[in-house]
């Protein structure tokens, strides 16, 4: 049998075992239903055809709900949270709140529970503030395009994002939200004016640094564990209308991190500050995340690395028409302080939702091809700078011999812009470096490209705890408890006692695998854990 699916049933059996085994006066499925349909809504439940609730960009586990919710309204939501947790220890039901399914290992699948479709909840629209302090008012369930669109209408944009747009809002601030924006602005977390919240009581509440704030903080980077987020207020910058984007070439590892981290120091430097790593590749500037420019720099696509590895360092400036002339200085300024290969240097300008949204045009493409609905044994770590030499020498090269499978990011961030009363997990340095390695595995008829990306991400693993890296994962992946207890290390008890005063049933995002919903005595369990 396919080792996918092999896998998938296995996780499948093991679900089985351990509800069996743990729950004694569980309710059946038709009893779920019946009970949720008495319940008043303004949206609907559907009982049928649930396979996609049971998807996700991972494209590896899927777990059936019993019922999936398109609410239309915050009451529904919270209706339906305060029926599953009334219901209390007589059910097992869980409910995940469902933003674009872009997780990667069922996040936001809920196996037997209630899915609630973020999406379908527009609430009052994208308002947009404008004045001295604009920001924008949008429903969890939003993607960060849509609201970028109307944004726009006011000249204004977001300060902070995300790679790839066609996420929603709730899906990303419950990770952190990181892109070469995050070392001027801290991460998407870090430009959160407000939240609206339906915790795992089905209470509605506001919640900002003022009021509510352990609340707040919980919920940005919380995994979705404390509440769902209906409705977020984000800060909001001016919008350029175009911008420079550049990209140059190292073979020195060294020089590439210190050009880095010269930039994402400095006081002018360019508005966005990736790098990506390139191992034994032809065509290297036109992976799959980049469809670098329109205007085709023919060249580009024609660099080589056979055999070697190459540092790709990626900067864009923002500008207005009117000022090329001034950005075009600054650039040259910029550039003639590193220290690339010297004919290695590609530009291209573009408007900035084009640059923005650079990752859809690549998504079209794949799906073009059968490609983009495949599975993605992803892996986002973020490493200490003190061991980012480590790293890079037991990796690129070693475990990793070529970057065929998809790209790999790699770019530091500064942990000043980053809030410690937030949920998310960082390395406990001020420079810490986001490594991403973005594998597809589609199937092929010769080799399992699946197994063997896991075999690398596991390897990769090891080698972090054998050579004591200090790493912590983004978008983290864990089963056991003890794993979890050691990802959040000495924020595990705020965490924990978080979940206890927001959820304490352990009700939401079971597909997160950090708390397992229990009858009252195993809550005494929980009790005893903090
Ligand atoms: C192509 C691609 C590119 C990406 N690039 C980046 C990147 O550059 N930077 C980055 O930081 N991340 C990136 N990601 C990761 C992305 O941020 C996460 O996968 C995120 O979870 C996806 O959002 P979603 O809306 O699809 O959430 P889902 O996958 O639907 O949900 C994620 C988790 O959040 C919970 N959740 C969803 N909505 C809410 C809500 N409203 N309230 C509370 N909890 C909720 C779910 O239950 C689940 O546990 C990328 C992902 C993909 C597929
Ligand atoms: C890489 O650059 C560093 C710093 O400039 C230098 O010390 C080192 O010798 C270089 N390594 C190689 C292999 O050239
Ligand atoms: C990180 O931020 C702190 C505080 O703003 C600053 O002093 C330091 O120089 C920054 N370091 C880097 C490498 O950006
Ligand atoms: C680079 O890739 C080619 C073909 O994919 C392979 O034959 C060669 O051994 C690789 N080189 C190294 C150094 O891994
Ligand atoms: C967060 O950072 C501040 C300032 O650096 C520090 O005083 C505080 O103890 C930290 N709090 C936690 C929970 O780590």
């Amino acid at each position: 049998m396919h080792p996918f699916r092999t896998n998938t049933i296995r996780f499948f059996k093991l679900l089985m075992i351990l509800f069996t085994s743990r729950i004694t006066m569980h309710t059946s499925d038709s009893d779920v239903s019946s009970s949720l349909s008495t319940l008043s809504l303004e949206g609907q439940f559907s009982f049928h055809d649930m396979s996609h609730a049971a998807k996700d960009f991972g494209n590896r586990f899927q777990l059936l709900p019993s019922a999936v919710l398109q609410p239309k309204s915050v009451s529904d939501i919270s209706t339906t949270i305060k029926h599953v947790y009334q219901m209390g220890a007589r059910s097992q039901l869980t409910v995940a709140a469902q933003g674009h399914r872009h997780s990667l290992q069922g996040q936001a699948q809920a196996p037997g529970g209630v899915v609630i479709q973020m999406e379908s909840f527009k609430g009052p629209g994208i308002q947009v503030q404008q004045g001295k302090l604009p920001y924008v008012d949008v429903a969890g369930g939003e993607l960060w395009i849509n609201l970028l669109k109307e944004t726009l209408k006011y000249g204004l944009a977001p300060k902070s994002w995300t790679d790839y747009l066609h996420l929603t809002v709730g899906g990303t601030l419950s990770n952190a939200g990181i892109s070469g924006q995050a070392f001027r602005h801290g991460p998407q977390i870090s430009n959160v004016y407000q939240l609206e919240i339906v915790t795992g009581k089905g209470e509605v509440m506001t919640c900002s640094p003022a009021e509510n704030a352990d609340l707040f903080y919980g919920v940005l980077g919380g995994l979705g564990q404390f509440g769902i987020i209906t409705r977020a207020r984000i800060a909001l910058e001016p919008a350029p209308k175009m911008v420079k984007w550049v990209r140059v070439l190292y073979s020195n590892f060294t020089t590439f991190t210190q050009d880095q981290e010269m930039l994402i120091a400095a006081e002018n430097t360019f508005d966005y500050i990736e790098g990506f790593v390139v191992i034994n590749r032809t065509g290297i500037l036109n992976n799959w995340r980049s469809s670098f420019s329109p205007q085709d720099p023919v060249q580009a696509s024609h660099f080589t690395s056979d055999g070697k590895t190459l540092f790709c360092l990626e900067m864009t400036m923002n500008f207005n028409p009117d000022e090329t002339e001034i950005m075009n200085k600054e650039i040259y300024m910029l550039l003639s302080k590193l220290r690339y290969i010297p004919s290695t240097l590609f530009q291209s300008e573009v408007t900035y939702v084009e640059f923005l949204d650079r990752v859809h045009v690549s998504e079209l493409k794949l799906r073009a091809k059968g490609l983009w609905e495949v599975p993605h044994p992803w892996l986002n770590l973020l490493i200490p700078r003190s061991k980012i030499h480590n790293f890079a020498d037991g990796v690129f090269g070693n475990i990793l011999r070529d970057s065929s499978n998809g790209p790999i990011l790699l770019y530091p961030l500064n942990k000043s812009k980053w809030d410690n009363r937030t949920s998310v997990v960082i390395p406990d340095e001020e420079v810490f470096y986001l490594v991403a390695f973005l594998s597809s595995a589609p199937s092929s008829a010769n080799h399992d490209t699946l197994e063997s990306a896991l075999k690398l991400n596991a390897d990769i693993l090891d080698f972090c705890k054998q050579a004591d890296i200090g790493m912590k994962q983004y978008l983290p992946y864990y089963t056991k408890e003890e794993d979890w207890r050691t990802h959040f290390g000495s924020r595990w008890k705020v965490f924990a006692q978080r979940k206890l005063d927001y959820d304490p049933l352990a009700i939401l995002a079971p597909g997160q695998r950090i708390f397992r919903k229990t009858t009252s005595i195993s809550s005494q369990k929980l009790l005893q854990m903090v």
